[in-house]
């Protein structure tokens, strides 16, 4: 049986929230989309839509691909020519705002490719995802799929899993922190679905794009590194809501609300990595990403009232306000972990998942969540085969996920939910200067 773990005295409420982006309300209350800012960007004619990856942390990250804010949706604006470069101080695909579609997928270094392959693989990958991100098509492997497409805000981003050190003749240059993540109750593990080398997460707003992408690699890497296992999972698409709202996963919870956010302190030492004791240089200015395949047992849920799923997570369906404050707060009302409901009960419960999983109850623990949702169809008993590609960005999984999800996996009412079916963890690196490739520190310095 499950143990629910007594509440941590609240300290500071944690409140952070997550980047701002355009297709996010203002918190100001004014229904304007926020977050158009100087790293957003900019329509210009034939170049389209631009965001800025790479600006740092202390930039928000938005881009307005809402149907009002630019030209006609199609490749000559607005949805379509929006574009996020590939190179910059970051990768591409940590800070923007999640695209309607994403692929995932990890690889594993054939015998033999050592260090060189993996090189030489790095570069024709780099050069391939710059050249997709800018609306090019790729300069080898082409296949016309996506050809009427412009490149519909397309990242790209790489990491690396702890096998490839070893097989790469790197293992002195394996970072400590890449250390296999602990094994944690109930988990369901799938290695299959999970692990491996070469980390590859595609995301865009439009289907074919991001497939496309995924096959040029493939077909890049053939000799090179095989498919291990592939996802594909999606987002709320930029101007299917009314005005702008933060997504909804497939328990219909508002998802992503209470995100650290770029621009607000300490966003970049949560986030992305810096040098020096067991920090290794050539991952300064990346992250690591963990990802977890999470069945939802949708039945048993959509089986709860309304009510009691509310309690579960610890805010309200219809607008994520937090069970602390009144109904039609909003999101962004800070969760107030102390307050308790005229029966003297805590208003957000002992187990709610945003109580053991704050910050405030962990530590300082925090990450960037990023995740999106799946649906593959049912599984043999007829349940769906659905839940959240969680992903979450961080500078250091022992300082993130891996104590929040120790605590959840044990005290968090929403676990009884929830199926973890397939793990990775990877360095992320930092993003390819123009004309370099990802990777190049870890094998050129
Ligand atoms: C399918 C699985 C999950 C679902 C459906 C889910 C859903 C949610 C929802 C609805 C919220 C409240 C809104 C928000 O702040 O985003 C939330 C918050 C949060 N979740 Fe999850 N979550 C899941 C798994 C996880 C996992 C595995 C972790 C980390 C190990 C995690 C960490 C967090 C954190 C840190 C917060 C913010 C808490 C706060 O400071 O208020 N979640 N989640």
């Amino acid at each position: 049986m499950e143990r629910t773990e007594q509440p941590e005295q609240p300290e500071q409420p944690s409140q952070s929230e997550q980047p701002e982006r355009a297709d996010r309300p203002a918190a100001d209350g004014s229904g304007r989309p926020r977050g158009v800012t100087r790293r957003a960007l900019l329509g210009t004619a034939g170049a389209g839509l631009v965001v800025g990856a790479s600006a740092g942390a202390a930039g928000a990250v938005a881009l307005d691909r809402s149907p009002a804010s630019g030209p006609a949706a199609g490749p000559g604006g607005g949805l379509g020519a929006a574009r996020v470069p590939f190179h910059g101080e970051h990768q591409a695909g940590i800070l923007e705002p999640q695209q309607a579609r994403v692929q995932l997928a990890a690889f594993d270094l054939a015998d033999g490719a050592g260090r060189e392959g993996l090189r030489s693989l790095l570069r024709r990958w780099s050069r391939t995802a710059a050249r997709l991100a800018a609306g090019e098509p790729a300069d080898e492997f082409e296949n016309q799929v996506a050809l009427d497409a412009g490149p519909c805000s397309l990242t790209v981003t790489f990491g690396f899993g702890a096998t490839l050190f070893d097989k790469a003749g790197l293992a002195d240059r394996r970072p400590v922190a890449l250390e296999p993540l602990p094994s944690f109750p109930a988990d369901a593990l799938d290695p299959a679905r999970g692990d491996g080398d070469l980390f590859v997460q595609i995301g865009a707003d439009d289907a074919l794009v991001a497939v496309h992408a995924l096959r040029v690699l493939q077909r890049q890497a053939a000799g090179t590194a095989a498919l291990r296992w592939q996802g594909a999972g999606f987002a709320r698409t930029p101007g299917a809501t009314a005005h702008p709202m933060t997504g909804r996963n497939l328990m219909g919870q508002i998802d992503g609300t209470n995100n650290p956010r770029p621009g607000e302190e300490g966003f970049a030492d949560k986030v992305f990595c810096t040098a020096g004791g067991d920090r290794p240089a050539w991952l300064a200015g990346g992250s690591y990403l963990v990802f977890r395949r999470i069945r939802m047992l949708l039945d048993n849920w959509e089986a709860l009232p309304t009510d009691r799923q509310e309690r579960v997570i610890g805010r309200r369906k219809s607008d994520g306000s937090p069970l602390s404050a009144p109904a039609g707060a909003g999101e962004s009302t800070p969760v107030d972990l102390a307050a308790q409901g005229p029966d003297g009960a805590l208003a957000v419960p002992a187990d709610a998942h945003v109580r053991v999983a704050a910050p405030a109850a962990n530590g300082g623990a925090a990450m960037l969540r990023r995740g999106f949702s799946y649906h593959d169809g049912l599984l043999p008993d007829g349940a769906p085969d659905a839940g959240l590609l969680f992903l979450a960005f961080q500078a250091d999984p022992r300082r993130g996920f891996t104590p929040v999800q120790r605590k959840l996996s044990r005290g968090d009412g929403l676990s009884r939910f929830l199926r973890h079916e397939a793990s990775g963890l990877y360095a992320v690196p930092p993003g390819a200067p123009e004309g370099g490739y990802v990777g190049q520190p870890l094998l050129e310095g």
